[in-house]
C-alpha cells in the first residue's frame, strides 16, 4: 500500500503511476534527502518524540540505505513515486515501527524544498569552482599573450586595434560578474524550510533552529505557506546558469569564427574538436557548437520554470514536481560547458602574424587620424569628414594609409605633418590610449595584475 493509501479504495491507475513518478530523475536528491531526514530524526530524538533506540535505528538505517543506493543495489519502483517515499518505505522495511515515526511533523512539501536547496548549495558551489578555473585560465592566457594585437570588431567589421589580452579580459569580466551573481544567488538559497509541514507548520514542538544548524543553513524560512510554495530560488539558480551559458555561447561563437579557415586567428585544441565521417581533412569545433546549442535548451529551462510557476495558486501544487528536470539539466550542462571552455582557453593556440596582418591591412587607425586633427583644433565632426573622404579615396585607388605620402595627406588637410604616421602606428595607438579601461597595453596590464589577486584569494 502507498504511504498515503489510507483514504483510498482500490488502486491508482497505472497510467497515473507512470505519469506522476519522478523517481527516474529525483533520485539525484537521495543524499540530501537522507541527510535532511537524519537531522530531522535527531531533532525528534532531542525533543522526545523518538526515544534513543528509535533515533539510533533511524540514523543507522538511513546510513545503510545511502550505501545501498551508492552500491547500486537499492530497488527503485515506479509505484513509490519519488525519492522521499522510496527512502521512507525502505527504512520501514528495514527497521519496522520506528521508521514509521520519521515523518512526524514533516511533509514531502517542506522536505522536497529542503532537498532542492541542499542540492543547489552543493552543485552551485561546483559551478562557482568551474567559473573560478575559467577565470584563472583567461587571466593566464591574457598574461602569456600580453603583446599580441588584433582587430576589435563592431558589427563584425574591423573597428579599432586592441590587445588580444584586452579581448580575453572582456570575457573575464563577464564571467567574474557571473561568479558574483552566483554568490548572491547562493545566499537566497541558504534558507531552511523544514518545520513548515504541508503548508501550516506543526503542533509538535519541533526545534527548527536545531535542524538549521545541523544542516548548515544560514536562516529559517519565515512563513510556512511561502516556504512550501516558493521556487524563486530555482528561478534564480536557472537564471544565473542561463547567463553563464549565454556568455559561454558568445565566446564559443567568437572562437568558431576566429578558428575558421577564413579568419584563422586561433587554432582549437584537437581534444575539443571532431572529424568528419566523409571529409578526411576536417577538424570541426563541435564542443563550442554544442555549448552554443545547449545554451538554447538552458534558456528553455528558464522559460519552463517561469511558466510552471506563473499560474500556481498558493501553496504546494504537484506542478512543482516539474521544476526538477529543467533545474538538473541546467546544472549539469553548465558544469560541463565551463570545464570545456576552461580547457579550450588553456589549450588554444593563436597566430599572431595573421592577427597583426589583419590589423595592418585595415583602415582602423582612421579614428586616431581624426583625433590627430582634433588635437590641432579641428572640430571632431569635421576631422571625421576629412578622414572619411581620405578612406574613400584610398579605397578607390586600392591603397592603405601606409601607401600615402605626406603630400597626398596635405591635399586633404594642411594640418597633417609627418608625425601623423607615428600616431597611426598600431603599437603607438596601444600606448597612447589614456582612458581608464581603454584598450591599451598599460590598462590591460593593470587589469591582469588586479585580477590575478582576485583569482588567488
Ligand atoms: N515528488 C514531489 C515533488 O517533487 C514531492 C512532494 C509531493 N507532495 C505532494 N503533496 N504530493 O514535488
Amino acid at each position: 500500500m502507498k504511504p498515503w493509501g489510507g483514504r483510498f479504495k482500490g488502486k491508482t491507475d497505472p497510467v497515473l503511476e507512470r505519469f506522476s513518478a519522478s523517481i527516474d530523475f529525483d533520485r539525484a536528491l537521495y543524499r540530501y534527502d537522507i541527510e535532511g531526514s537524519t537531522a530531522h530524526a535527531e531533532m525528534l530524538g532531542k525533543i522526545g518524540v523518538l526515544n534513543r533506540k528509535e533515533t539510533k535505528d533511524i540514523v543507522t538505517g538511513l546510513g545503510e540505505i545511502r550505501k545501498e543506493i551508492e552500491a547500486g543495489i537499492f530497488i527503485f519502483s515506479g509505484s513509490l513515486e519519488d525519492i522521499h517515499m522510496h527512502i521512507e518505505a525502505r527504512l520501514i522495511e528495514k527497521i519496522g515501527d520506528a521508521g514509521k515515526k520519521l515523518h512526524t511533523g514533516r511533509s514531502r512539501n517542506d522536505q522536497v524544498s529542503l532537498d532542492m536547496r541542499m542540492y543547489l548549495k552543493d552543485h552551485l558551489g561546483n559551478v562557482e569552482k568551474g567559473l573560478m578555473a575559467l577565470l584563472k585560465n583567461l587571466v593566464q592566457k591574457a598574461e602569456k599573450e600580453k603583446t599580441a594585437i588584433m582587430p576589435g570588431y563592431t558589427h563584425m567589421q574591423r573597428a579599432q586595434v586592441v590587445p588580444f589580452s584586452h579581448y580575453l579580459m572582456a570575457y573575464y569580466y563577464m564571467f567574474k560578474r557571473d561568479r558574483e551573481r552566483m554568490k548572491n544567488i547562493l545566499q537566497g538559497i541558504d534558507v531552511m524550510p523544514l518545520g513548515s509541514g504541508a503548508l501550516a507548520g506543526s503542533t509538535m514542538p519541533l526545534d527548527r533552529d536545531l535542524v538549521r544548524k545541523r544542516l548548515g543553513f544560514a536562516r529559517l524560512s519565515e512563513n510556512s505557506m511561502d516556504a512550501v510554495s516558493d521556487r524563486d530560488f530555482v528561478v534564480d539558480a536557472i537564471y544565473g546558469i542561463a547567463v553563464i551559458m549565454m556568455h559561454l555561447s558568445r565566446l564559443s561563437e567568437d572562437l568558431i569564427i576566429f578558428s575558421s579557415n577564413e579568419v584563422a586567428f586561433v587554432s582549437l585544441p584537437d581534444a575539443l574538436c571532431t572529424g568528419s565521417s566523409l571529409m578526411p581533412h576536417k577538424k570541426n569545433p563541435d564542443a563550442l557548437e554544442l555549448i552554443r546549442g545547449k545554451t538554447s535548451r538552458v534558456i528553455g529551462d528558464l522559460f519552463s520554470i517561469f511558466s510552471i510557476l506563473k499560474g500556481l495558486p498558493m501553496t504546494y501544487n504537484r506542478d512543482l514536481q516539474e521544476d526538477k528536470e529543467p533545474l538538473f539539466h541546467a546544472v549539469e550542462t553548465v558544469q560541463d560547458a565551463l570545464t570545456i571552455m576552461g580547457l579550450c582557453i588553456a589549450g588554444i593556440k593563436i597566430d599572431r602574424k595573421r592577427m597583426e596582418h589583419a590589423v595592418s591591412e585595415s583602415f582602423m587607425p582612421a579614428v586616431e587620424m581624426a583625433e590627430y586633427l582634433t588635437l590641432k583644433g579641428v572640430p571632431f565632426r569635421e576631422a571625421h569628414g576629412v578622414v572619411g573622404r581620405l578612406v574613400r579615396d584610398c579605397e578607390d585607388k586600392g591603397k592603405t594609409f601606409k601607401d600615402l605620402t605626406i603630400g597626398e595627406l596635405k591635399g586633404f588637410s594642411p594640418l597633417f605633418e609627418k608625425d601623423v604616421f607615428a600616431c597611426i602606428d598600431p603599437q603607438t595607438i596601444l600606448k597612447n590610449r589614456k582612458t581608464e579601461g581603454a584598450a591599451s597595453f598599460k590598462e590591460v596590464e593593470r587589469q591582469i595584475n588586479a585580477e590575478k589577486i582576485y583569482c588567488n584569494r
